[in-house]
């Protein structure tokens, strides 16, 4: 069977092609439109959809429209109820609803020749849930869906046997973590939707003055959902202008929400465990993607392994609606074979794009070892290698890497991308080498976790360590990554660290890099000393190995 996966609704719009129970392709629009979560979630926006990824998907497979048996679409309309019933203040999401009604005509038109009869709706929560359960290395786990809305809840709690999704509890809207964290994110002057992350690395820098007003507003209920009252957040702190520094009262705000939020989260894990006893979590929705509370629950919560899906975001709902409806209609599902599920390049196609660029180039006989070396002698690199990443971390194919030895590399990096200078960089390190130095959840091949870094470690990789001293890490295991692990090791050869800094290959504001253009772009615009892509080598200095 073949499942095209369509995420349009709210925002991050992408597409993924399941075939026979195989995930094929998936990927996210923005990388192809380059406009960042490829659209602002507003119901005004709703009809557009993810055109140029679907188009993607079916090219790489070699298929037209016209051969996709199904396509999921990963919002149901039917299921929505007038927003002022659900105690929401949004006038326009009867548009939203209109625009999902009509998802099959839009899609029809998109995608000429496919069947608008062929466009199947699934609920937004299910379609997280199969992102995660379905897509997990695991056959059998218990699923949380923590999230900012579906169509009518906030999250679900369930557990896949056999690949059957029992619904065990789901949280009515307007209660929901997700909008909870994004009107704490305008509130601090950052953009809705879409920077919640650096809330959750400015929280590093705050203490939880404000638990005593969070733990009477935030309140899980005991029934495997929660309460969120409303927060008058400015009789807290004054709300933060976006171009204003931040301050220590931001600062604690975010911390005591950040604290709050683990808590309850910690809470909801252990109500699910009572009810299902298993040994296995896995989890999706945009409020998995906050890393320290998922460390938490992989720490303190009482399941053994916990799996997040790394498109955890909105995104990630193509891919899982499509995998639900392949495995409804009685395909068995593979897990997912990795994140490097986008585009890629052959060697010839990438001299190509060099050539045109009149760029001066080198081709080494051995690249992990020229890059090793470029990174131990303290260039920037960027790399660009094989299939682009589905979801939101650079892990190894669209990256930028550095020496993580010297701590004016942080400041260095958040110069070249544009970033606030409070928000921390990521180490990659060897799998096998990751217990020496990281305490946490391992391996963490998706940056999910963050991690303990061990003392005696901390002034040898201070680029990467947070100001808590954590590191949200990413083991690279030789068997699923091999040239990144021949970089690693070669990096350590010469420096005597299996780690290396990874970020995400991007400028302020933009996408991640997709295709070779984007890589020369960025390259061409930024102060990277080297690009690496694929065999080819480009130096700004004329830096050459020794
Ligand atoms: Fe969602």
């Amino acid at each position: 069977m073949r499942v095209l996966g369509v995420n349009a609704i709210f925002h991050d719009p992408a597409a993924a092609l399941v075939i026979d129970g195989e995930i094929v392709a998936a990927a996210e629009e923005e990388r192809f439109s380059r406009r960042k979560h490829g659209k602002r979630p507003v119901a005004f926006s709703s009809w557009e959809l993810p055109e140029l990824s679907a188009a993607w998907c079916l090219k790489h497979a070699g298929l037209t429209p016209s051969d996709i048996d199904v396509v999921a679409y990963s919002y149901d309309p039917r299921l929505v109820r007038p927003a002022d019933s659900m105690g929401l203040d949004d006038p326009w999401d009867h548009l939203r609803t209109m625009y999902a009604s009509r998802a099959p005509e839009f899609l029809a038109n998109a995608l000429p020749g496919l069947d608008a009869g062929s466009v199947t709706y699934v609920p937004h929560h299910v379609a997280h849930a199969a992102s995660a359960s379905l897509a997990a290395p695991m056959r059998d786990s218990s699923v949380l869906v923590l999230d900012g809305r579906g169509e009518a809840c906030s999250h679900l709690a369930g557990s896949y046997r056999d690949g059957e999704l029992k619904v065990l509890a789901a949280q009515g809207l307007p209660h929901s973590l997700g909008l909870l964290y994004e009107e704490l994110t305008e509130h601090l002057g950052f953009l809705r939707s879409s920077d919640e992350y650096k809330v959750m690395a400015l929280a590093s820098y705050g203490t939880p003055r404000f638990a005593r007003e969070m733990a009477e507003a935030i309140r899980s209920t005991g029934d495997g959902g929660f309460e969120v009252a409303p927060i008058e957040w400015s009789t807290l702190t004054k709300p933060r202008e976006a171009t204003a520094e931040w301050t220590t009262e931001h600062a604690d705000l975010a911390c005591s929400v950040q604290r709050r939020l683990e808590e309850v989260l910690l809470e909801l894990a252990c109500w699910l465990y009572e009810q299902t006893g298993d040994r296995a979590l896995t989890m999706a929705g945009g409020v998995a993607l906050n890393c320290v509370a998922n460390s938490r629950i992989a720490r303190e919560g009482p399941f053994e392994e916990v799996w997040v899906q790394p498109a955890a975001g909105d995104a990630g709902t193509a891919l899982g609606g499509a995998l639900h409806v392949a495995q409804a209609r009685g395909d068995r599902i593979s897990p997912m074979p990795g994140a490097d599920l986008g585009r890629e390049w052959s060697d010839d196609d990438l001299q190509a794009w060099l050539t045109t660029a009149k760029v001066p180039f080198t081709r080494p006989a051995d690249i992990a070892e020229e890059i090793a070396a470029a990174l131990a002698h303290d260039c920037v690199v960027a790399w660009f290698q094989g299939r682009s990443e589905y979801g939101p971390r650079a892990l190894g194919h669209r990256s930028l890497l550095a020496h993580p030895g010297y701590a004016r590399n942080l400041e260095r990096l958040n110069d070249v991308k544009g970033r606030e200078q409070f928000r921390p960089i990521a180490p990659m390190v060897l799998a096998e080498r990751a217990s020496e130095i990281f305490d946490g959840p391992l391996p963490s091949p998706y940056m999910l976790f963050v991690h303990d870094v061990a003392p005696a470690w901390r002034e040898r990789i201070p680029a990467v360590v947070h100001v808590d001293g954590t590191a949200r890490i990413q083991t690279v295991d030789r068997a699923t990554e091999p040239l990144m692990a021949q970089v690693l090791e070669a990096f350590d050869r010469r420096t005597g660290l299996p780690v290396v800094v990874n970020t995400s290959l991007n400028t302020a504001g933009r996408p991640m890099v997709d295709d070779p253009r984007d890589a020369l772009e960025c390259f061409g615009s930024t102060p990277v000393d080297v690009l690496a892509l694929g065999p080819f080598v480009v130096s700004r200095k004329g830096w050459q190995a020794a």
